[in-house]
């Protein structure tokens, strides 16, 4: 709050003359119409009380049972550095001054006071928001204030309520467009709200997808600026997970193949390939969620099939994890055929190579537990795996 520095001054004088305050309200018809409503707002514990007044003013430091008590303690850090950081020679003058004010002025102060504290108030998120949108929506502000308005943004949606709010107040199309911008780093962020907002949200993802933002968050996964792809692919997660509609719409959009691209490239990020590989078991474990829905058979190409199951032989421990776990996903549909993953696939040949692999690992006493964690895994694969291909129907010859 860039304004509390200015208003230092006249928060010393509010500290000064909340005895006098007091004293006025006392003699009032309804005390808590005065300022001190203002001040014991928060009903804090008496333990909580702290003297924040000069201690050489002892009608400045209020007992526990008078109205002002408590008050203070909401208030008390910023008192404590208006008082670090005013002149002590002026505060006193300050304080003789207000000795000698008539109650007619005292009145004066005491509304200059209110209007004081109105300003002071701390905005609600939903009016943080709105700031932060407005200056969304203003062409004329510089890149830097764009991109701090995001920032706001990022950290205001997370709470469910306000990621609920985004809409109504314009966010939701701010935002979006700011995935058009010409910076990249505006778009990354762009796509880091949209994410935070559609997470675990079925209404904000709705209402994303309405606005059509999938299909260029698919593009962004194209981004020769990771940042943006990784932010772009885990929007694209957040938008669909668990959501039918969102689904169909990735599949049409090819989505199934674009995923299959990150995964095959081995010059792509390796966050990149983790995400989209993540996602894979999440979209088959959505499928085995709803009765294998045929609408949403997307994933059982044998090439896409490879795409994962060659992933568990990377070097890195926790992209194989992660291939494997979507493997383990991808068996248990009825989409996916078991002669597949057995002869296109190799699925034998790429898990006992793993067995032995994660024996070595066994040995080394850095990686032993992680390994054997991963040969459990792998262990579970493998049962789940032979049973699928044991329920295929052989023909002697
Ligand atoms: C006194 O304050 C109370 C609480 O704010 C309010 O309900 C009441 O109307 C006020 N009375 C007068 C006389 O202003
Ligand atoms: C837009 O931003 C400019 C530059 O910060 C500012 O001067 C102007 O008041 C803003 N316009 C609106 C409508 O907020
Ligand atoms: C953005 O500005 C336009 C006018 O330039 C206005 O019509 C619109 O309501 C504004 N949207 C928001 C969310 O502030
Ligand atoms: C991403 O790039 C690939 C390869 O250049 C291209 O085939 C694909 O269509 C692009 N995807 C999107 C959504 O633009
Ligand atoms: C593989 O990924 C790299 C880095 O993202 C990219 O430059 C390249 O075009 C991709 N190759 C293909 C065939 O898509």
């Amino acid at each position: 709050m860039a304004s509390v520095r200015s208003l230092a001054p006249l928060l010393v004088l509010l500290l000064l003359l909340a005895p006098l305050l007091a004293a006025s309200a006392e003699e009032g018809e309804n005390k808590s119409s005065s300022l001190g409503g203002l001040f014991w707002a928060t009903g804090k514990d008496e333990s909580d009380l702290l003297p924040v007044v000069d201690s050489d003013d002892p009608s400045a430091v209020e007992s526990e049972n008078d109205e002002f008590a408590g008050g203070f303690s909401s208030l008390d850090g910023m008192l404590e550095w208006a008082i670090g950081h005013s002149d002590p020679v002026k505060l006193k003058e300050k304080a003789n001054d207000i000795q000698k004010l008539s109650a007619e002025e005292l009145k004066k102060r005491q509304l200059e006071i209110k209007e004081l504290m109105e300003r002071l108030k701390m905005p609600s998120d939903a009016e943080l928001m709105q700031t932060a949108i407005s200056d969304l929506n203003n062409s004329s502000i510089s890149l830097e204030d764009r991109q701090r308005a995001l920032n706001e943004l990022l950290i205001l949606v997370e709470p469910i309520d306000n990621a609920n709010d985004l809409d109504k107040l314009g966010g939701l199309v701010a935002v979006i467009q700011e995935l058009h911008h010409s910076d990249p780093e505006i778009r990354t962020t762009s796509a880091w709200i949209l994410g935070k907002a559609g997470q675990n949200n079925a209404l904000v993802q709705n209402q994303i997808l309405a606005y059509g933002a999938l299909t260029k968050l698919m593009k962004m996964v194209n981004s020769s600026f990771t940042e943006e792809a990784i932010k772009a692919l885990y929007a694209i997660s957040s938008l669909i997970r668990n959501n039918k509609v969102g689904q169909k719409l990735f599949y049409s959009e090819d989505g199934n193949i674009m995923l299959q691209d990150i995964m095959t490239n081995s010059s792509m990020d390796i966050h990149l390939q983790k995400k989209a590989v993540f996602l894979v078991a999440d979209l088959a474990d959505f499928q085995l969620g709803n009765a294998d829905n045929a609408e949403l058979s997307y994933l059982g190409d044998r090439l896409f099939l490879k795409a994962v199951i060659d992933l568990t032989s990377v070097p890195d421990l926790d992209l194989q994890e992660k291939a494997l776990m979507a493997v383990r996903s991808l068996l248990q549909l009825t989409s996916t055929k078991a002669l597949d993953f057995k002869d296109f696939c190799s699925l034998d040949e790429v898990l006992e190579r793993m067995r032995e692999h994660l024996v070595k690992l066994m040995s080394q006493e850095e990686h032993a537990e992680y390994a054997r964690d991963l040969e459990s895994l792998r262990r579970e694969v493998y049962i789940i795996f032979h049973k699928k291909v044991e329920q295929v129907t052989w023909v002697p010859t």
